[in-house]
């Protein structure tokens, strides 16, 4: 398949494979990493750049130091989509430390291990500054829409989200001299990382090196996913949030909006370096 040709593992990668599958496949935090705070995006309602049910978009960052100081991690969590208004409004409510269309509950939270500052379980990235951005938009970080329902509340704004959380580390946090800038995320967050590789590196002109690494964000278009036909479902992901625009144009000249959400319809065209990792054991999707 074409796609496999435009993956490309530099030997540093190998080893964040590696550490990836060691870590993933064990914890999600470690009990001694210090937990981070939330920073909420300044002006995040006046600049619309809020979750689901209106709440400002989110992140969490913990500064890099020694000579990490310019290197950056930025990390997209899953939590799957929602399709519709009463899957969204749902979504919007559903509260919880990592309430998936809300940042009402906002505690201080233990970043995942490829971002841990502790050296001896993250060699590679300890001490780079480290980003998380809240998933609460419920379209992997790729919707921009103007209006809103009058009727359910709903914001659709993801990419707004994640366009004004780099914005404001550029300005206020030195992101904008960023040599090495890494945009890791899994599953939802995974496609998410995908689909805004691109757009990550065009935010950063300036950098010396910028990846990709997607970790269980290649969809592909199994018959029965849990939810439903995995095409129909996609489909209708990416006509209530109205991504037709946001999709790379390279794909959705050629086929449906929905299908530009699959990775096998747009990774050919992704011009940074991406790196793919999904488990043979991914049970999401082996069931083909
Ligand atoms: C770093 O991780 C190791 C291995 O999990 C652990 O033994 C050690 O206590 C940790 N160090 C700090 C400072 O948390
Ligand atoms: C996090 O916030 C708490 C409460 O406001 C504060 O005491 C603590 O120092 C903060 N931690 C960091 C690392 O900024």
């Amino acid at each position: 398949m074409g796609y496999q040709n435009q993956i490309m593992i530099a030997p540093c990668l190998k080893r964040v494979l590696y550490l990836l599958v060691l870590i993933i496949s064990q914890v999600k935090g470690q009990g001694t990493d210090p937990q981070v705070n939330v920073t909420f995006i300044t002006d995040a309602i006046a600049k619309g750049a809020v979750c689901l049910d209106g709440s400002p978009g989110a992140y969490y960052f913990a500064q890099g130091f020694e000579d990490g100081v310019d290197n950056w991690i930025v990390y997209l969590p899953g939590g799957a989509w929602c399709n519709s208004k009463d899957d969204c409004l749902r979504r919007s409510k559903s509260g919880g430390a990592d309430g998936l269309g809300s940042s009402k509950n906002a505690p201080p939270k233990t970043l995942f291990p490829i971002q841990s500052p502790n050296k001896s379980i993250n060699p590679d990235f300890y001490n780079w500054n480290k980003v998380y951005i809240r998933y609460c938009d419920g379209a992997s970080f790729m919707a921009d829409v103007e209006a809103v329902d009058p009727e359910t509340q709903l914001y659709l704004r993801g990419r707004r989200i994640f366009i004004s959380v780099l914005e404001e580390l550029m300005a206020t946090k030195g992101m904008a001299n960023a040599a090495n800038a890494l945009l890791v995320g899994d599953s939802a967050g995974g496609l998410a990382t995908i689909l805004n590789c691109d757009r990550f590196s065009s935010l950063l002109p300036m950098a010396r090196r910028v990846k990709c690494i997607s970790d269980s964000g290649f969809f592909i278009q199994a018959k029965d996913l849990p939810e439903d036909n995995a095409r129909r479902y996609f489909a209708s992901i990416a006509a209530f949030h109205e991504l037709a625009e946001f999709l790379p144009e390279s794909c959705t000249q050629r086929m449906d909006p929905g299908l530009c959400l699959f990775p096998e319809n747009v990774v050919d065209d992704i011009q940074t370096p991406l790196f793919l990792l999904n488990s043979d054991f991914d049970r999401y999707q082996d069931r083909e």
